[in-house]
């Protein structure tokens, strides 16, 4: 569930060093809330975007999470009901039916962005 970028507006969230490595934060990007997670695992920075609410738990607590792997996939899992969704699609690999909305999210300038 990608959302396309297409007008291209980014959104300066916070600065990259306000979120702790390897945990998410909540920001509000017009009306939705949205998980940013910032993973590093030592040499390379990467961040993701995803919906914060989780649809099976009918509650907004996704930035909350606990990051981690699971196989190939990078994911977070849900602090209520621990299914997982895969951080770069937004699918939840226990129930793909409640798999979220993702967005792009990049650093730039010690800030992290994200498009909307
Ligand atoms: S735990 Fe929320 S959709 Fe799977």
């Amino acid at each position: 569930m990608k959302r396309e970028n297409e007008a291209g507006s980014w959104t300066a969230i916070c600065q990259l060093d306000d979120i702790v490595p390897n945990t998410g934060v909540c920001a509000l990007l017009g009306e939705d809330q949205v998980a940013v997670f910032r993973l590093n695992d030592g040499t390379e920075q990467r961040l993701f975007a995803i919906a914060n609410f989780d649809p099976n738990a009918n509650a907004s607590v996704l930035s909350r999470g606990l990051v981690g792997n699971l196989g190939e996939r990078i994911v977070v899992a849900s602090p209520l009901y621990k299914h997982h969704f895969d951080l770069q699609t937004g699918e939840c690999l226990e129930a793909p039916e409640h798999s979220v909305a993702t967005w792009p999210a990049r650093i730039e300038g010690g800030k992290v962005w994200v498009g909307a």
